[in-house]
């Protein structure tokens, strides 16, 4: 029988956002975004400033040639038992090797010990491949927003109750 080579899987660690981080997660935010929709400097810096904000990168390992780089981020914010999900990104060569899913593996764990009950999203509804991220993450759509996006493009309202079920393993 032939043999059938498959991708090594990713090592990437998942540690807390640095002020050193900054530009590096600017720059993966145009890449993963249309220009429309990619943070500015000012509005990045704002959200991850916001109250109860959070970040976690998602660094690989680095090799004896070259250092440990970041291929994603998530940033949170909570308020009580409600959590939301600003922005998830992954650099392309990386994804479909669980970083999207460690991320928010471990954002949810966080939310979670803060007391966070729901957590919140909202999606491009012309993102097809991120819809089933979601759904696979236990998220359901819970309503459209008209014109969301400043390209005009509508937004589903995703949430996920971490209070009548378990976070999600896989
Ligand atoms: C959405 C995103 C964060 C997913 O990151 P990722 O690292 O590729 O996700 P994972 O590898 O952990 O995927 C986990 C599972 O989600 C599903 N999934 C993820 N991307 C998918 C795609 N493009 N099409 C279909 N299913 C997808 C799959 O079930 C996948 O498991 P599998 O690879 O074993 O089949 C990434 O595609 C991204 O950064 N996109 C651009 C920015 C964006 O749209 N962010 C979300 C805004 S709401």
């Amino acid at each position: 029988m032939k043999a059938r080579r498959f991708p090594a899987p990713a090592k990437f660690k998942v540690r807390q956002y640095k002020d050193d981080d900054f530009e590096t997660l600017y720059a993966i935010d145009q890449l993963c975004y249309i220009p429309e929709i990619a943070y500015s400097r000012a509005e990045l810096r704002w959200y991850l400033a916001l109250r109860g904000a959070e970040c976690w990168v998602a660094e690989n390992a680095g090799t004896k040639r070259g250092a440990a780089k970041i291929v994603g981020f998530i940033v949170t914010t909570s308020r009580g038992a409600h959590g939301h999900i600003l922005t998830i990104d992954v650099l392309e060569k990386f994804r479909r090797s669980g970083v999207g899913r460690s991320l928010l593996r471990r954002a949810e764990g966080e939310l979670q010990k803060r007391g966070v009950r729901e957590i919140w999203l909202e999606m491009a509804t012309d993102n097809d491949g991120t819809i089933a991220f979601w759904k696979n993450r236990g998220y359901g759509a819970r309503g459209r927003l008209p014109h969301y996006y400043p390209n005009g493009v509508d937004a589903f309202a995703m949430s996920k109750s971490l209070a009548t079920r378990t976070l999600e393993s896989k």
